[in-house]
């Protein structure tokens, strides 16, 4: 049968490679060969065992460039992977937060001290927006008050009003904040206080929410 008759669908003969048959190699599919390997690619493992026959630490540290280079990058991928899912999960936690504070709705209205309660450069503490937020309001003129969280934003430590150094202290690590902005002004704290926005009605100081400040 000649290769004009031949049915293109049937086996083809494995020993195309015998030696009889050297000059037809050229018609042969190429899957008809196994995939050339180049010598660098080659392993030898020192006990001469084949690759599926070591341990599989070794797999881990090769000895060879082109597997040490297929590490480096399975790791490279490993912590591209790793870094996308950490992302991922920061982004749903932020989310998360958000969600939760406008589930918490708008923080209550709260009486905190008659304008005669405290004189000047006097200072009172309270809680707000609940029991587990302690603050402090501060007098700074006959007319003025001011109010923050008693958190450092270092790491949370209460912090002490000084109205003579114009200033809150935080002992932990003589952090300083401004008396009356609340931003820091000494020492590890980065972040302003977390103000309580006030409001006067009649003769005493309400507080009537919660402003979170970045700078
Ligand atoms: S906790 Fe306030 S300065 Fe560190």
């Amino acid at each position: 049968m000649d290769s004009l008759t031949r049915d293109p669908r049937a086996p083809i003969d494995p020993a195309i490679d015998s030696p009889g048959r050297e000059g037809l190699t050229g018609t042969a599919p190429a899957s008809m060969y196994a995939p050339a390997v180049e010598r660098e690619q080659i392993t030898i493992a020192p006990d001469f065992a084949p690759a599926d026959a070591q341990p599989a630490w070794r797999q881990d540290f090769p000895i060879d460039w082109p597997q040490d280079l297929y590490v480096e990058r399975r790791d490279f991928l490993k912590f591209m992977v790793l870094t996308s899912a950490a992302f991922t999960a920061g982004q749903a936690w932020i989310a998360a937060q958000n969600w939760y504070r406008r589930q918490r709705g708008q923080p209550p209205v709260q009486r905190i001290a008659g304008i005669d309660d405290l004189p000047v450069a006097g200072s009172l503490g309270f809680t707000y927006p609940d029991e587990h937020e302690p603050c402090l309001l501060v007098r700074l003129t006959t007319t003025e008050f001011v109010a923050f969280s008693q958190k450092c934003t270092h790491l949370s430590c209460a912090v002490i009003p000084r109205p003579h150094e114009n200033s809150f202290f935080c002992p932990c690590h003589n952090g300083r904040f401004d008396l009356r902005t609340g931003t820091p002004t000494a020492g590890p704290p980065r972040r302003p206080l977390t103000r309580v926005v006030l409001e006067r009605r009649a003769d005493a100081i309400y507080a009537i929410g919660v402003e979170e400040r970045t700078v």
